[in-house]
């Protein structure tokens, strides 16, 4: 049973381990969000999320973008890393600062000193939309840590092991949590189940997930 579903509003969450170097940090992305609001809607403007297709064909469910000198993209020729929006040819939006303070401030919380990012991929869920199990594994080096923002309305995410069969964790990601995880659980499976109906006051239907990663 998950006790966090239950857990009152008003009462903080404790931060929850997820292994050796993996945690979620309840909250901390809480005092940047209302700063951050105008560069994501910048970011919308010049690179407005889409669904994209997996090389197996299958199109996400969830809508994406990215800001930073690398953006995360899928189509029927592979997962890869670009400097530009396929949508446009232009450059991803730039890593607003407001971005960067969020992602190293949660490094440093969770023990990852002189977290550099250089992509931030935008991960944009409406009710029914999930991300199935995957390792984040297109990243030229694992030793940096992976920085997961979450805000808008929650969402299950599951956490497992080294093999795609591991049993996973189940942790619920409200809006504001930071999930890090790096070192021995850089490349650990997770996943995101379908999002159940739910509107936040911020960001209505929606949930609004912010990757930042050392990708180049
Ligand atoms: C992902 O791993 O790609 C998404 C994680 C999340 O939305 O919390
Ligand atoms: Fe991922």
């Amino acid at each position: 049973m998950n006790l966090d579903l239950f857990a009152p509003d008003d009462i903080p969450l404790l931060d929850v381990p997820l292994g050796p170097r993996a945690v979620v940090l309840r909250g901390l992305a809480l005092p940047y969000v209302e700063a951050l609001l105008p560069d994501l809607d910048r970011i919308f403007t010049a690179a407005p999320p889409r669904h994209m297709v997996t090389p197996g064909g299958f199109r996400m469910s969830v809508a994406l973008t990215n800001c930073g000198a690398l953006g995360w993209t899928t189509d029927r020729r592979g997962y890869r890393y670009s400097d530009t929006d396929p949508q446009t040819g232009q450059c991803w939006p730039a890593l607003p600062d407001t971005f960067l303070s969020l992602a190293r401030s949660a490094a440093d919380a969770a023990g990852f000193s002189d977290f550099q990012p250089d992509a931030c991929l935008i991960n944009r869920y409406v009710p029914g939309a999930g991300v199935s199990l995957h390792q984040d594994k297109n990243e030229r080096n694992f030793d940096a840590p992976i920085v997961s923002v979450s805000m808008g309305i929650p969402a299950v995410f599951l956490f497992g092991g080294l093999q795609r069969s591991d049993r996973a964790q189940r942790v619920l990601l409200q809006h504001g949590d930071v999930a890090v995880w790096g070192g021995p659980d850089r490349l650990r499976y997770h996943a995101v189940s379908p999002l159940k109906d739910a509107t936040h006051p911020l960001f209505g239907a929606a949930r609004i997930n912010l990757t930042f990663r050392q990708a180049g």
